[in-house]
């Protein structure tokens, strides 16, 4: 991707290094400015993880999604850590997105595009920059790539070769995510026999139908002898937030087939609602990529706002190009979303809508859980669809935090997940995730709002 014979635009590589000069956020402080350099060069020259083109193929997709012909869905950790990434808890993840995605798939009757927020979902904001426990006061944990969870001084130093580590992480989780969804693991049909199981399950009774609409679907396919290719593999695409410049940077190289520069750390990327600063560092430098790249919206956003965001990330309206990701809260989605869609709208401007109904719904419960409440979250998403239909725009999709696994870290659910309950299995070191069937309960609910979109 960096061959020396590639024509790049006069200024294009100045540019990149532009946010330098600006503000900037969120940034750990590494103390060894040397060892800083050292991992940088050594990280940009390195391989690639996703390919230019895939990326390219990925913004077709979501120009598909913001024209109103497909839909987004989009998952994973909170934050990935560097010892959860062991084949088990990849390939739960992955199951569970492909099991969603199967439900979503024939309610909308539309394709869908899959994207974990995996392989490289190593950095995290804070709202402050330490932590005191107990009268000691050390450095926030800013995820894997940058310090150790663990409360020492130590492991919360933060410790530049990390970012090496965070490649090679990704790598490997990229690496048997491809192996999955091309392999013969993500086929349509043994998918939906894993969907089986849980629609059986007298606490879901309520998507049993819906299971049995899919599986006379599979029938009806089978017996006509349908057998294509596209039912043994998926696409499947990796994100996650754009916010540690020394590993955003380096992994950005110039494509050798056009001349642009792409970063090569992940199909897509987004900013969060705590670095979209207007004149900020991360709007510049990701105003210059070539990705999709999406921006989280809160609760504050205004119209204005939302009209500076596309003027300087999407000046040219390529499709597919720029995602709103919205996390306001389900108290107030239904009062500030419809503004937002109308202002749009209004303009030359078609964006991916996407819900993010984790973010705004936090809570901490008596005995100090930071959890969400899963009525919250699918009500979130109601008042998503609700503030689209109202306004006449498309709902393009959902951003969930989830695993794969049997965690206690979000409330309610079939399972009637309670606060006492949320003890037994907290796993997170981060904000709580939808388990495993908090996950395909909430694609079953998505799926009522799809088809009754028409
Ligand atoms: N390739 C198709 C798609 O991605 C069908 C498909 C195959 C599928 N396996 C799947 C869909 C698993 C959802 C989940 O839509
Ligand atoms: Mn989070």
């Amino acid at each position: 991707m960096t061959e020396s014979n590639v024509t790049v635009a006069p200024g294009v590589l100045d540019g990149l290094d532009a946010w330098r000069d600006l503000p900037i956020k969120q940034q750990p402080d590494w103390g060894d400015a040397e060892a800083v350099s050292r991992v940088t060069a050594e990280l940009s020259k390195l391989p690639p993880l996703v390919f230019a083109g895939e990326v390219d193929q990925l913004k077709d997709r979501l120009a598909q999604v913001a024209a109103g012909n497909a839909f987004l869905l989009q998952g994973g950790d909170c934050a990935e850590t560097f010892d959860g990434a062991t084949a088990d808890r990849i390939r739960n993840r992955v199951k569970t997105i492909l099991q969603m995605a199967v439900v979503l798939t024939y309610a909308a009757a539309m394709p869908i595009v899959k994207m974990g927020r995996m392989a490289g979902q190593f950095a995290k904001p804070r709202s402050s920059d330490h932590e005191t426990r107990d009268g000691v006061t050390l450095p926030a944990y800013r995820g894997d790539i940058v310090n150790g969870y663990e409360f020492t001084a130590e492991s919360r130093q933060a410790d530049p070769s990390r970012i090496l580590q965070g490649y090679h992480t990704a790598a490997s989780t990229l690496n048997l995510i491809r192996a999955f969804t091309q392999g013969g693991f993500a086929d349509l049909r043994e998918v939906h026999s894993w969907n089986r199981g849980f629609a059986e399950n007298p606490a879901n009774k309520r998507y049993e139908t819906v299971a049995k609409e899919i599986d006379r679907a599979i029938k009806f396919m089978a017996a006509a002898g349908a057998d294509f290719d596209s039912l043994k593999r998926v696409e499947f695409y990796s994100s996650h937030e754009g916010l540690l410049m020394d590993y955003e940077r380096p992994m950005t190289r110039i494509d050798s087939r056009t001349g642009n520069p792409y970063n090569t750390s992940a199909h897509f990327v987004w900013i969060g609602e705590r670095t979209r600063d207007l004149d900020g560092a991360h709007i510049d430098f990701f105003s210059r990529i070539s990705n999709p790249i999406g921006i989280k919206l809160g609760p504050s956003t205004t119209p204005k706002m939302v009209h500076r965001l596309i003027d300087i990330l999407d000046p040219q309206r390529t499709p597919g190009r720029l995602t709103f990701i919205t996390r306001m809260g389900s108290g107030v989605i239904r009062d500030v979303l419809p503004p937002l869609l109308a202002a749009v709208k209004e303009s030359d401007a078609l964006p991916v809508w996407v819900s993010d109904p984790m973010h705004g719904n936090g809570i901490t419960t008596p005995n100090g859980y930071k959890t969400r409440r899963f009525d919250d979250v699918v009500d979130e998403v109601k008042g998503f669809f609700e503030a689209h239909r109202q306004v006449d725009t498309f709902p393009g999709g959902i951003h969930v935090e989830l695993t794969g696994d049997d965690v206690t870290e979000c409330l309610g659910g079939s399972e009637m997940i309670d606060e006492e309950t949320l003890a037994s299995r907290y796993e997170s070191l981060c904000d709580p995730r939808l388990n495993h069937k908090q996950s395909l309960e909430l694609a079953f609910l998505v799926a009522e709002e799809l088809a009754a979109r028409d």
